[in-house]
């Protein structure tokens, strides 16, 4: 499959690493690609800069969003950092997004105030919500956005069973989303539909969660578990 992702942090690094590691084609997109390109500098957490990381992947190549969004048959994975989630999607251009299917990971974390982050969205509305009011031809899934990269890509990373969620309003691309968790080793039983994108509030709001757990246990090795009793 021809796949795109917008963005290209240590999540748009991940995915494009593993979906070309299985066989898709890929592109990722970028606000500048040279400028993209020229960044050596490690990120704060050990990350490869996206400069030194496209040179050891060259089967990946950098475009603008509306070249990355052109190039997709029919999935783009959306790993911007929230506040740039509905620009980026505006500078891809509705004709290069309409009709496809948009694997949401964004959270809209608010570091403005330092760790841990708040949310700039919460409660009665979510950032995949607005971004399917922004781009109603766009098939959103919200998905992978309650876990660490390194998990997304490969479950096994965490030990035993533990939860994948994925939200959205069109049927047939939440199918498409989960076969493709299905290639990343995530099992059928530890998918969960949680049914349709207003179902973002919930996903986003375990972020706080996440990152005070994180905080504790000082590692991003785990994930939240949805352990269902068998009906009597
Ligand atoms: N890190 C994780 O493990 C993890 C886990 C779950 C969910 N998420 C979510 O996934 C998304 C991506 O996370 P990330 O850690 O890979 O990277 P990030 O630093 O949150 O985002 C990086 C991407 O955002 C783009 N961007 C565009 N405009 C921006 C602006 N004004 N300010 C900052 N960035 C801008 C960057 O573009 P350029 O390419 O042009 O620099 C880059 O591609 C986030 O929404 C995050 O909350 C992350």
């Amino acid at each position: 499959m021809k796949i795109s992702i917008l963005g290209t942090g240590s999540v748009g690094q991940a995915l494009a690493g593993r979906l070309s590691g299985l066989g898709h084609e890929v592109v990722m997109g970028t606000r500048d690609v040279a400028a993209t390109l020229a960044r050596t500098t490690p990120d704060g957490w050990g990350n490869p800069a996206i400069g030194t990381w496209a040179v050891a992947n060259p089967q990946v190549k950098l475009a603008t969003y509306a070249e990355a969004a052109a190039f997709s048959d029919s999935i783009i994975i959306h790993a911007m950092n929230g506040n740039a989630a509905i620009d980026s999607l505006k500078q891809a251009g509705e004709a290069n997004l309409s009709g496809k299917i948009l694997i949401d990971i964004t959270n809209p974390l608010d570091f403005s105030k330092g760790f841990p982050p708040s949310l700039f969205i919460s409660n009665t509305d979510s950032l995949g919500e607005q971004i399917q009011a922004a781009f109603p031809d766009l098939k959103v899934v919200k998905s992978l956005n309650t876990m660490s990269n390194p998990v997304m890509i490969n479950p096994a990373a965490v030990p035993g069973d533990h939860t994948v969620f994925v939200n959205g309003n069109d049927a047939d691309a939440k199918e498409t989303v989960m076969d493709l968790l299905k290639s990343f080793g995530w099992e059928d039983r530890n998918i969960l539909d949680l049914g349709d994108i207003t179902m973002s509030r919930g996903v986003e709001m375990i972020l706080p969660l996440w990152v005070r757990i994180y905080g504790k246990i000082q590692t991003p090795f785990f994930n939240f578990n949805v352990n269902i009793a068998p009906k009597a």
